[in-house]
């Protein structure tokens, strides 16, 4: 089954991470195995892209107390002290055409949010389309989907993971925008090791359904998880517009001022006053 050691000699920093192999194992999940678990790596998505073009499997998974170099979408940095974040990648050899890929996407921000919901009972927590996942318009999660290309084919996707768990305080140009389960827990200090159980075990049953049906069949999900419905929102193309939903092939629905309804291609947005996360 491909359990990889923990560690090796070197001290390990956070013991809530340690029991994730046995954690995703037991729970018969398709995804987390093998599951390697690193203190240290540049980016979890450079090993699962390096291993994707080196055959690794579908469900191969990489989890890392520190990155030095963690990169989130359009080429930003992903910052997470050693120890707080929960940063992993996993390997996904999904048979789909690459328009799927936005749909996929959106599903994967829903299974995260699905998983911290659980860690978080009665918190509000919301996806900022595409994938971003929100508390009270503070991120505390974000997902980087790259692919592996084999001449104009698909041949895999590597999902990445960045959820804030630990830290209680981030770097100034984070500390207003961004937010962790442990400023929000009430109870038991958070426990990474079962966030990326349920994480995995979500994204396994989601992107199936995904893959399978399309994204017609999270409606009813999206809709509630939507956290710019209604929200005035800004393009960086500088259009804008108050967002209306989300469509079936993944685009944001925009009503412009004239009354007409756009919808967006993945891009960044943010929300009318606020700077961008
Ligand atoms: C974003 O919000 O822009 C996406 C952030 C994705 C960060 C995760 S952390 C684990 C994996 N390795 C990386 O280098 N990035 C992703």
């Amino acid at each position: 089954m491909g359990v990889v050691p923990l560690y090796g000699a070197r001290p390990c920093i956070g013991r809530d991470l340690s029991a994730a192999p046995n954690l995703v194992a037991e729970r018969g999940c398709g995804l987390g195995r093998p599951m390697h678990v690193l203190e240290a790596t540049v980016s979890t998505n450079d090993e699962a892209l390096r291993a994707a073009r080196e055959g690794a499997p579908h469900g191969a998974t990489w989890v890392a107390e520190h990155q030095s170099g963690g990169r989130g979408r359009r080429g930003r940095e992903w910052v997470s002290a050693p120890g707080e974040g929960l940063l992993f990648s996993v390997v996904l050899r999904l048979s789909c055409a690459p328009s799927r890929l936005p749909p996929i996407a959106l599903v994967a921000g829903l299974a995260v949010r699905a998983a911290i919901v659980q860690a978080l009972p009665g918190v509000d927590v919301k996806i900022k389309w595409p994938n971003d996942v929100w508390v009270a318009g503070r991120k505390i999660a974000g997902v980087l989907i790259e692919t592996v290309t084999v001449g104009a084919s698909v041949e895999a996707f590597v999902l990445g993971v960045g959820i804030n768990v630990h830290t209680r305080i981030f770097p100034d140009e984070l500390a207003s925008v961004a937010t962790s389960v442990a400023l929000l827990s009430e109870g038991d200090p958070p426990d990474r090791a079962g966030l990326l159980a349920d994480t995995l075990a979500s994204l396994d049953r989601d992107l199936h359904m995904v893959v399978a049906g399309g994204l017609g069949l999270f409606r009813a999900r999206l809709e509630a998880a939507d956290g710019l419905r209604g929200l005035r929102v800004i393009s960086d193309s500088g259009d804008s517009g108050v967002a209306s939903g989300i469509d079936d092939d993944g685009r944001l629905l925009v009503r412009r001022d004239d009354g007409v309804l756009a919808r967006w291609n993945s891009g960044e947005v943010r929300l009318a006053g606020a700077r961008s996360s």
